[in-house]
């Protein structure tokens, strides 16, 4: 559509230009006179060249004046006229412009009088000469053939004077028969007082009496009977003139025979008409003739009066052609208009139809357009149903998940209740078999841990069940006055010895702003304990933990704010919200059940406040509660001044457990008991399995997989126990990665598992366990199990003698394979400062080189410079462990040209550095 109009945009200017027709041609004329003659051949040069419309006219006239007229002409040329038509004043003076006009290019006409050159284009107007000579002829027979002749002439120099002057003159001298003579003659500028002044002198000088007088035209002639007239002489001289203008209405110097002013004249044709056609015929580039002659005729008294009719006629004629000509004008200006406005109306038709075409298009655009929505509404329509069908599917659905948690919820709750009674019946005795003196030493380890767990349980349902109660939206606030300054210093003090025990920058701060003020003390013990058990369990060791109780007013509005921050933990923002949602924790290598922080939003929720939380890396985290201090509120109890924060006791009492870890065994104290290693992340489970293990077994505790890990690369126990559920690395993926090292490759392990899932032992088994216990386990099958586990692995593996030969399943190892490996081995240890060649061993066990290594392969999977590596590795971890020596000490003294090569040999098969086995050994014997 757009396309459509821009095109009509451009092709209406073509359209209508195609009415106009070229540019015309311009054509300058320029007059050397002004008057009546020059008038007549204007007019004429105007009307013809209005006949047609390819030509444009503009004349500019002098008064006889040379140098003027040389200037038009420049200007002329400098307008770069298409044409000019030249009438000279004089010849000589308008010759070098007139060349000049011609050789630059444009056409010229001289026009009536000529120059002295032939460089012109075309002339045209009456022949001069001529005129001359029949004025000559009629002049002898009018004076039949003597008598006196006054010659008036025109303007000196040019070519109409000069030349009629020679033809006159030539015919009086031609005709033998006359006598008579041209007795005087002046110049007068073809001006009619210039002739009657040039007259009257004559006169008055006496070279009269003429018989006639000739004068160059009509007007000069009117001139010699005004001085005539004038000097009162009766007997007038036969005047003779030239032009005979003919003019309409009796104008025009005829009039002057008319009138008897003088006697006769002849015809000088204006030619005004030819001039334009020769012109049109010059640019057109038609034929024309360059000399072009207008006829002359004589005009007296006897002729004068059906030349004038004839005139009239012809002038009347012409008229009438003139107003015809105006009339066609007038039609042809009226049919251009309607020219213009057919193609305007045609454009506009054509805009029309092209505009009807454009709204069919869009109109059927449109259609398709709204076909297409209402297809795709529908389809919405559809779409919304189905989402509609969904939705109340899922509300249906949440309905039921709602009923079941609600039903699960009760069945906690209950359950929980149900846990209290027999919790406390647990926990009452235990405290008093703690405070009983007679207990021996070595009840105080399980008693402790009793006492921890029993009372974490206890926490753990007290939290449960006020998270019920927040739940079901019914907490109940209980306001009592109190002071929350002094309050909070009472909790604080109870976890004194934890701040001092971890050494940590502790500091609490209040401002003054007075804080006896109503809170319910029970729940903001509840908020403060979790918010700083929170900080206890994700400070940075022996970092900062910063408290601090300040007021804000907005207005009279008072705000309580306490805030708990701590060094060493970084919340990111996108965790931000999700903190304080129930069971999230934000790694589960982390400490808390996860509904500590939710339980704080709730209590803060029923209280009517707010928390927040800022957190920045590589600073620490705030948590800040903010409580509005209820105004009008009176009450007239009061927070108990003995109120024992019994909830912050409880957290305490479940705080701290890696402090407990002090005083662990020592893993590598030298010891004849086999090595067991612990892979568990309950610290009491841990502690409970060494307590039991300890008297039996050297026992390594490593409280998650990875330490497992490590801990298994570093001591190669001799068995391990390991818990299937655990944070980061699961017992699955710790016994895959054991069995994938050829250190740990056989050492047996057992998984411990909390249930008897079928799925899950067939997991462990493909990971490589060789047995599973379920928790809770009776020690005595646990025993049994372990002992039955080493036995069948020591049967095989006793007559390698230890563990040096990491990699290989000794259960497929036949006698006499383990016969030529323990010989291989002695050789190496005897001989562990020599140089031990591929010939030397190959002797020892009676081989050939390449079956040395054939064997061994295949008995080992490793070449023999791989197991002299194995025996001599094997050596320096004793001698760095038994014999405490150092790194550069073992690696010499088992055979390694270097430490440095020592260090890369072991971590190619030990996968750590050496330094890093010390390091781990060293802190394995301080802690897990
Ligand atoms: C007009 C006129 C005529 C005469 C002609 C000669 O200017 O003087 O009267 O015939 O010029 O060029």
């Amino acid at each position: 559509m757009r396309k459509v109009l821009a095109y009509l945009f451009f092709a209406l200017p073509l359209l209508t230009a195609c009415s106009r027709g070229e540019d015309p041609y311009v054509i300058g004329v320029s007059q050397c006179s002004v008057d009546a003659w020059r008038e007549a051949a204007n007019n004429e040069i105007m009307q013809e060249a209005s006949f047609y419309g390819d030509v444009t006219v503009n004349i500019r006239s002098v008064h006889d004046d040379s140098e003027q007229q040389v200037e038009d002409i420049e200007k002329f040329i400098s307008e770069k006229v298409d044409l000019l038509v030249i009438s000279p004043n004089e010849s000589a003076s308008l010759t070098p412009v007139v060349e000049k006009a011609y050789r630059s290019g444009i056409p010229v006409i001289l026009y009536d009088r000529k120059v002295d050159s032939d460089q012109y284009t075309a002339f045209i107007g009456g022949d001069n000469r001529q005129i001359g000579s029949i004025a000559g002829s009629y002049a002898m027979s009018t004076l039949r053939n003597s008598g006196r002749i006054c010659v008036i002439r025109g303007t000196k120099g040019s070519t109409a004077d000069t030349e009629r002057y020679e033809g006159f003159m030539e015919a009086l001298r031609d005709n033998t028969e006359f006598s008579g003579e041209v007795v005087a003659e002046e110049y007068a500028n073809f001006n009619r007082q210039s002739a009657e002044r040039v007259m009257k002198s004559l006169l008055n000088s006496g070279e009269g009496p003429f018989d006639l007088v000739f004068a160059f035209n009509d007007e000069m002639a009117a001139g010699v009977y005004d001085a005539y007239t004038a000097s009162e002489i009766d007997d007038k001289p036969y005047i003779l003139g030239i032009d005979a203008l003919l003019a309409p209405n009796g104008t025009g110097t005829i009039s002057y025979i008319q009138n008897g002013m003088i006697n006769a004249s002849f015809i000088y044709p204006t030619g005004g008409k030819e001039v334009v056609d020769l012109a049109r015929a010059i640019l057109k580039g038609e034929d024309f003739d360059k000399e072009n002659v207008l006829n002359t005729e004589v005009v007296n008294s006897s002729n004068v009066r059906v030349y004038q009719m004839q005139i009239n006629q012809v002038l009347e004629r012409q008229q009438r052609v003139e107003e015809l000509n105006s009339r066609i004008r007038t039609t042809s200006s009226k049919y251009e208009r309607q020219q213009i406005l057919t193609i305007f109306s045609f454009s506009l038709v054509a805009i029309l139809a092209l505009l009807s075409i454009a709204l069919a298009y869009s109109y059927r655009t449109r259609n398709k357009l709204v076909e297409m929505l209402n297809e795709q509404n529908t389809r919405i329509k559809k779409q919304i149903d189905s989402l509609e069908a969904q939705k109340k599917q899922l509300l249906d659905l949440s309905e039921q998940l709602e009923e079941t948690t609600q039903a699960k919820l009760v069945f906690f709750t209950n359950i929980s209740h149900e846990f209290k009674t027999p919790l406390s019946l647990i926990s009452g005795p235990i405290d008093d078999l703690i405070a009983n003196k007679d207990m021996p030493e070595s009840a105080q380890v399980p008693l402790d841990i009793l006492k921890r767990n029993s009372s974490k349980l206890e926490r753990l349902i007290t939290e449960l069940l006020d998270f019920r109660t927040y739940e079901n939206s019914k907490m109940v606030v209980n306001y009592s006055m109190g002071d929350m300054d002094k309050f909070l210093q009472e909790i604080l003090k109870m976890f004194a010895d934890v701040i001092r025990r971890r050494n940590l920058k502790f500091s609490y701060e209040a401002d003054d702003a007075g804080y006896e003020i109503p809170f319910d003390p029970i729940k903001f013990e509840k908020v403060f304990t979790n918010l700083l058990s929170n900080a206890f369990n994700h400070v940075d060791k022996e970092g900062t933990i910063r408290i601090r109780l300040y007021s804000t007013w907005e207005g009279a509005d008072r705000t309580v704010n306490l805030s708990v921050f701590n060094s060493g933990s970084y919340i990111p923002p996108e965790n931000m919200e999700k903190i304080f949602h129930r069971f999230y924790t934000l790694d589960v290598q982390q400490k808390g059940t996860g509904i500590g922080l939710a339980l704080v939003t709730s209590i803060t929720d029923a209280l009517g406040g707010t928390i927040k939380v800022d957190s920045k890396e590589g600073v620490g985290t705030e948590f800040t509660l903010q409580l509005p201090v209820e105004k009008g509120l009176r009450t007239d109890a009061r927070v108990d001044k003995s109120y024992v924060p019994e909830f912050a006791k409880l957290k305490l009492a479940t705080m701290g457990e890696e402090d407990a870890d002090a005083g662990i065994l020592d893993e590598m104290a030298p010891s004849d008991k086999k090595r067991v290693l612990v892979i568990e992340d309950n610290m009491d489970m841990r502690y409970y399995i060494r307590n039991i293990l300890s008297s039996e077994y050297n026992v390594i505790m490593a409280k998650d997989g990875t330490v497992g890990l490590s801990k298994a690369q570093l001591f190669l126990p001799d068995i391990i126990l390991c818990d299937i559920m655990m944070p980061g690395l699961d017992g699955y993926e710790v016994c895959s990665a054991l069995r994938s090292a050829p250190a740990t490759k056989n050492i047996p392990i057992i998984l411990l598992t909390a249930c008897s899932l079928d799925e899950q032992r067939a997991r462990g088994y493909e990971s490589g366990a060789d047995a599973f216990m379920q928790k809770p386990f009776n020690v005595t099958t646990l025993k049994v199990r372990m002992k039955k586990l080493l036995e069948k692995s020591e049967s095989i593996t006793a007559e390698i003698q230890g563990d040096w030969l990491i990699g290989k399943d000794a259960g497929t190892l036949s006698s006499e394979a383990a016969a030529m490996l323990n010989k291989f081995r002695e050789y190496v240890e005897s001989h562990i400062l020599d140089d031990i060649s591929l010939d030397d061993l190959a002797g020892v066990l009676g081989y050939s080189k390449s079956k040395l290594y054939r064997e061994l392969k295949e008995v080992t999977e490793y070449t023999p410079i791989d197991l002299v590596n194995l025996v001599r590795l094997h050596k320096a971890v004793d001698l760095m462990t038994a014999e405490h020596q150092n790194i550069t000490e073992a690696a010499f003294n088992s055979g390694f040209s270097s430490p440095s090569y020592f260090s890369r040999t072991f971590l190619k098969y030990y996968h750590m550095r050496p330094k890093d086995y010390l390091k781990g050994k060293q802190s394995g014997s301080a802690g897990t």
